[in-house]
């Protein structure tokens, strides 16, 4: 059987027989299909890109129906459940897991930039005091781009090696002196021994002792979560990046945009906003009426439904697991109960059901956030981090694709035709 799709355009009656490759066709095979000479020629219609791939890609699968979700081939359970977040972060930058010799000269290399220029933390420091961190994490990465002019060498595979580390090392710094400065406490520099979520932690939360020691649990749940952020295949956020890097932008500016997409309620931000909707229900008995109201289209059940799975998101499981190991450290969030009545009724709720929304990954991370001393203005923030390392690999792909160019779509213009200027004294 030919992977063709044989097309007849019934306006002229000719056929067109375009090519099936991976599932899909060509956008630009249909340009052939005119009804004359001066015919611009077909074109494809798909608002927000819903059911058009715009790359191809060999970083990240998920099989939304399945509620797969696999990093270079390895599906994330077992990397949730045997790698750690520096280790994942090479794979999908390399495409390969790192032998220990790799991974003991990747995590150095990577714990040896973690440290901000002065002139940044001077730059933090005019942001309001209450300066949502997000905002704030967005602003400064964009502001470290003037520090390293030497990043707009974006075909030097060694220049984008350096930015690469300086930014997954520098995002935990940048998104801590963020929460220090909105708690009026003064900033922490890195401390070189501690592992890259036990350090982060120390840079957060280390007040008057010497020597910060990372609660272990802790430091593994946070490892775990950062693993399950990293990447997504094209999500909103990567496609900013992958937009923006088309144009040849410098990394930093590419991930500005991509954080501010991130920062969105319907994306990144969507974990804060699920903690504002568990404290305004305030207790279990409530769940029924926020139910109703979601069902009848007030508002949406933030955490829930996703554009890729329509079966549970395999990152939400392992996240309602590693909430139990963070709940053994700290009080158990009494929110969690709430999270779990919604969970309960919305699965068998046909109005879910129908639509199969389930919960997504920011259904109960902000839960172990808020459990783990974070306010929800820095729950985006803590998606940030890792997705850093996702946005990297990915605008990477992208600059070495050779059939990528600079992203351009087009448009179906049905405004006004030409016509003649008016001036003001004709104009009724
Ligand atoms: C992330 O893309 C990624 O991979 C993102 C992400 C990543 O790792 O990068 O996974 C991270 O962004 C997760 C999603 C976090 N956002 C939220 O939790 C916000 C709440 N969710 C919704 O806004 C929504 O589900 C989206 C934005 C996530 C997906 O929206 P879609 O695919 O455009 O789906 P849709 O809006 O067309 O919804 C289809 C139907 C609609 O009902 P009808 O018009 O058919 O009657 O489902 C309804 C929607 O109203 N619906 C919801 C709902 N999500 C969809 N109804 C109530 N509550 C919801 N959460």
């Amino acid at each position: 059987m030919p992977k063709t799709l044989t097309i007849t355009d019934n306006r002229t009656g000719k056929q067109y027989e375009i090519p099936i490759e991976h599932g899909a066709i060509r956008a630009m095979d249909l340009r052939q299909i005119k009804t004359d000479a001066d015919d611009f020629g077909l074109k494809t219609y798909d608002p927000a890109l819903m059911n058009t791939a715009n790359c191809v890609s060999r970083i990240t699968d998920i099989d939304g129906d399945r509620g797969v979700l696999l990093y270079r081939g390895y599906p994330i359970e077992q990397l949730a459940e045997n790698s750690d977040f520096l280790e994942t972060a090479y794979l999908l930058l390399s495409g390969e897991l790192p032998t220990t010799a790799q991974l003991n000269k990747w995590k150095t290399n990577v714990t040896l930039h973690s440290m901000l220029h002065e002139n940044v933390k001077k730059f933090m420091e005019g942001f309001r005091y209450d300066a949502h961190p997000m905002g704030i994490f967005l602003s400064t990465v964009g502001a470290l781009s003037t520090f390293y002019p030497d990043a707009k060498d974006i075909f030097n595979e060694q220049s984008r090696l350096t930015q690469t580390v300086r930014l997954i090392a520098k995002v935990p710094s940048i998104a801590a002196y963020a929460f220090r400065h909105s708690q009026g406490l003064p900033y922490i520099p890195p401390d070189n021994e501690l592992s890259f979520t036990g350090n982060f932690l120390n840079m957060l939360f280390r007040m008057a002792e010497l020597k910060y020691q990372p609660n272990p649990v802790l430091e593994r749940a946070l490892d775990v979560l950062f693993i399950l952020h990293a990447d997504h295949e094209q999500n909103c956020s990567t496609t900013a990046m992958r937009t923006i890097g088309s144009s040849h932008s410098d990394p930093y500016s590419a991930l500005t945009g991509a954080a501010a997409a991130l920062y969105g309620p319907l994306h990144g931000g969507a974990n804060e906003a699920v903690l504002k909707m568990l404290s305004e229900i305030g207790t279990v008995d409530n769940v029924p009426k926020i139910i109703k109201s979601v069902k009848s289209g007030e508002r949406k059940l933030m955490g829930f439904g996703h554009r890729v799975y329509k079966s549970y998101d395999p990152r939400a499981k392992i996240i309602k697991q590693t909430a139990d190991s963070v709940f053994s450290v700290t009080k158990q969030n009494p929110r969690l109960d709430i999270a779990l009545e919604l969970e309960r009724i919305a699965l068998q709720d046909d109005y879910f059901i129908k639509r199969r929304l389930y919960p997504n990954v920011d259904f109960y991370s902000g839960l172990i956030y808020e459990a783990m001393g974070f306010q929800p203005a820095m729950f985006p923030v803590l998606f940030a981090i890792p997705r850093t390392v996702g946005w990297i690999a990915q605008w990477e792909e992208m600059l070495l694709d050779t059939e990528q160019k600079i992203s351009r779509p087009r448009q179906l213009y049905v405004g006004a035709t030409q016509r003649d200027y008016v001036k003001r004294e004709n104009r009724s």
